[in-house]
């Protein structure tokens, strides 16, 4: 197992670019099944997630080619034969109950492990199930596994009782070759949705709406393969951001959409960051008093739940009193344990944190916990007196490409280390 040493005060500079999105290249593998024909992902991101999924659908005869090099994933679902996935991959990685949808679409029945629980909250599919439940399948959970089966989906009226980004990505994928049309109401409107759409879209399904809270499905007969590129990763932008922010440092990020990034950018200024966007591109300067704001977590377009544990590791190092209120998972508060480690000042108040901000964070071993909790360890690290030892890095691997290389690219003394 991997650990990141950072030894913080070193100011950044220089450029970084961004990848693509962990959060759109799932759900995409996992469309790409939807048709026999031959999918590729281009500029895809080498993350330990895109390898679990990928093992996920090779247990179903999927074969699937990831050149590092080039970061093209090559997908031949042609041969799938088994309807059942019960790999412990599943437990291990939530976005493998992706390719439920897909595989009821195409095969009409599928059988998966149950999707466990994990360190940011209990995460329930009931959202998912209803939604193949609408579109005409028999839906089955019990001895760990869900099953559901079809011999016809239909197009339905689909209302979420609340935008969950899985859901919805699952829904649609499962309505892509129903019978006649399918609206999601009340669907997320995140830009990983928005993508998953085109993608689907130049397979030759027919979906309006996507990106915003309608979402129609035009059932098709059949998909073909396709190519597509996944768009930037926004909170790996948003992590860079803040890693200018917390430094106090000025740097450039190549690979941004700002539509994207309008909450991070909005908070990010407020906070006093001076940010100038020049097409793909952001100068972030952070080098200035920094003061401190509150933070509610929204569903997209409000501020994103996957930013809040980078934000909070930043509010840490500012001056006064923020509040961040969390109302996307119950548990995603496990950073400020770690953080007080670090010497910082948080109080959790059921689904609020209140940060006193501190003169200064002390270098100290901490655990990162889950994916964005660890980032925001790393972060803290870049600021702090001393060395920082971020132990558990596989969390962080599961969603940044090679984030120490990219800060050490940028100045910081940080290096990957064994435990
Ligand atoms: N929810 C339900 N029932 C459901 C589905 C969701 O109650 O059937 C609840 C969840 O328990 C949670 C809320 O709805 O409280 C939001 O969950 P959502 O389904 O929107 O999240 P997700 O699809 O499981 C994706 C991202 C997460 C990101 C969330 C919210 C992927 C692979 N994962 O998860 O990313 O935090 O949307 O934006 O797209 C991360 O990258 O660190 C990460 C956790």
């Amino acid at each position: 197992m991997d650990k990141i040493i950072v030894r913080g005060g070193k100011r950044l500079e220089g450029e970084v670019n961004i990848s693509t999105a962990k959060n759109s290249v799932l759900p995409i593998i996992a469309a790409s099944i939807l048709s026999g024909d031959k999918c590729i992902i281009e500029s895809a991101p080498m993350l330990e997630d895109v390898f679990v999924i990928s093992d996920v659908l090779r247990t179903i005869s999927t074969e699937i080619d990831i050149d590092s090099k080039t970061n093209r994933i090559l997908i031949d679902s042609s041969n799938i034969k088994d309807c059942e996935a019960s790999s412990e991959l599943v437990k291990k990685m939530r976005a493998s109950f992706l390719i439920m949808g897909a595989m009821i679409s195409r095969f009409g029945k599928f059988r998966l492990s149950l999707p466990g629980g994990c360190n940011i909250g209990t995460r329930p599919i009931d959202l998912h199930l209803k939604g193949f439940s609408a579109l005409g399948a028999e839906v089955s959970v019990g001895h760990g596994y869900v099953e559901a089966q079809a011999k016809k989906l239909i197009g339905n009226k689909i209302y979420l009782d609340f935008p969950s980004v899985g859901a919805t990505e699952n829904i649609m994928m499962a309505a892509v070759m129903a019978e006649g049309e399918t609206t999601i109401e009340n669907a997320a409107e995140e830009p990983e949705i928005e993508d998953l759409a085109k993608f689907l879209n130049s397979m030759g399904a027919n979906i309006i709406g996507a990106g915003s809270g309608t979402i129609h499905i035009i059932g098709v007969k059949n998909l073909k393969g396709t190519t597509h590129k996944p768009i930037y990763d926004r909170i790996e932008a948003g992590t860079f951001m803040t890693a200018a922010a917390i430094t106090r440092s000025k740097i450039k990020i190549n690979g941004i959409d700002e539509r994207h990034l309008k909450p991070v950018i909005a908070k990010l200024t407020e906070a006093g960051v001076n940010i100038k966007i020049e097409g793909n591109s952001m100068v972030i300067d952070g080098d200035r008093d920094l003061k401190p704001i509150d933070i509610k977590t929204m569903p997209y377009p409000g501020f994103p739940t996957d930013m809040q544990s980078q934000l909070s590791g930043l509010l840490c190092t500012v001056h006064g009193t923020s509040i961040i209120t969390e109302t996307i998972f119950e548990n995603r508060f496990m950073h400020a344990s770690e953080m007080k480690r670090m010497g910082a000042n948080i109080k959790i108040d059921g689904r609020s944190a209140v940060i006193e901000g501190v003169d200064r964070l002390t270098g100290a071993e901490v655990r990162a916990t889950d994916l964005r909790a660890g980032a925001a360890l790393v972060l803290c690290g870049l600021a702090a007196e001393g060395e920082t030892e971020v132990t558990d890095i596989y969390h962080v691997d599961r969603g940044y490409v090679n984030i120490e290389k990219k800060l050490k690219g940028l100045g910081a003394d940080i290096e990957r280390a064994k435990m």
